[in-house]
């Protein structure tokens, strides 16, 4: 299988479920409602989706169950990145080749947009309105929000980004930047592939620790390629600004282990991953590419 086919397919398809979720207009804010779609609309890659609709796949389930997962892990996706280039945070003024979302807008309807795009997540996950042929049970949608919930708060991601932003100019150990990045990183992505299989109301105990060593090496993975890819790539391939990490001081793989051990730390983890997967057959080869994809992106 090709993967760019397998990724346009998906994301062609997760913008499409995503308009239809997205306010179209607003007679309450209209610029609110604007900055919600300019900060998805704007060039994502759509990882997060991918995986979901690969675990989906890989355990034979059908795509239509993994719309609204797909789409609420983006939205929080989406929000996560408006809220991290805030002043207050990293502070920045380019995202995916554009202005970010406080530049393009202002600061307080770039907070209300991230805010609103989280509630927007969990609103697509649980009205069986929005997503008619995902006939999922009640059950697995209070599963799917269960999961979200704790991926995206205090114990996963906003643990995380809180972590990022107190080590600001100190010198972490490897332990310490594991356990930040798996979570301002790795929670949400861990996620993703746990939610897909879980949209296909059948996992099996064993599959599902499968996926979750696969889900937690491509998280970590994801996050050093970040880190690799804030020193070695420009800014014009990267869409957002080249040496950020150095100039903010922030602790990173690349920091810690130098570039070319930091490289082939993130190719570990990608042979973690994949063999993480030999229970399953080849509904999982984009799950098994998505791994490579990875570590191996250029931005
Ligand atoms: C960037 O995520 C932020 C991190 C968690 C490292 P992505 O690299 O997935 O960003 P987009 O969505 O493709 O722009
Ligand atoms: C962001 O990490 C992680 C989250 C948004 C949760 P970074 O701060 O490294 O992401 P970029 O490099 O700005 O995309
Ligand atoms: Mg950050
Ligand atoms: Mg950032
Ligand atoms: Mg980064």
């Amino acid at each position: 299988m090709i993967l760019q086919e397998y990724m346009n397919t998906c994301r062609k398809r997760v913008d499409e479920q995503l308009k239809q979720v997205l306010p179209e207009s607003s007679i309450i804010s209209l610029k609110l409602a604007e900055a919600m779609t300019y900060s998805v609309f704007n060039g994502g890659k759509r990882v997060r989706p991918l995986l979901v609709y690969a675990a989906n796949k890989t355990l034979g389930g059908q795509s239509h169950y993994a719309d609204p997962v797909a789409c609420a892990v983006e939205l929080v996706h989406a929000y996560s990145l408006v809220h991290d280039d805030l002043p207050a945070m990293d502070d920045d003024d380019l995202r995916r080749g554009k202005p970010t979302c406080h530049k393009a807008f202002n600061e307080a309807t770039a907070i209300l947009a991230g805010d609103a795009l989280q509630t927007l997540a969990f609103e697509a996950l649980s009205d069986p309105y929005h997503f008619p042929d995902a006939l999922l049970s009640d059950s697995s949608r209070l599963a799917l929000l269960r999961e979200l919930s704790v991926a995206s708060g205090h114990s996963g991601m906003c643990g995380g980004q809180s972590m990022d932003l107190n080590s600001v100019g100190q010198a972490l150990n490897q332990q310490q930047l594991q356990l930040m990045h798996n979570h301002k990183t790795g929670a949400l992505i861990r996620a993703s592939v746990i939610m897909g299989a879980l949209s296909t109301g059948h996992v099996s105990d064993q599959q599902l620790e499968a996926l979750t060593t696969y889900a937690n090496a491509i998280g970590l993975a994801f996050q050093v390629q970040d880190d690799i890819l804030d020193v070695t790539a420009d800014t014009e391939t990267l869409g957002k600004q080249q040496g950020a990490d150095d100039a903010l001081h922030k602790p990173t793989y690349v920091s810690l282990m130098g570039l070319e051990e930091a490289k082939q730390f993130a190719e570990n983890l990608c042979q973690e991953a994949v063999s993480a997967l030999s229970l399953f057959d080849d509904q999982a080869t984009p799950l098994r590419q998505l791994a490579d994809y990875i570590v191996h992106r250029s931005h």
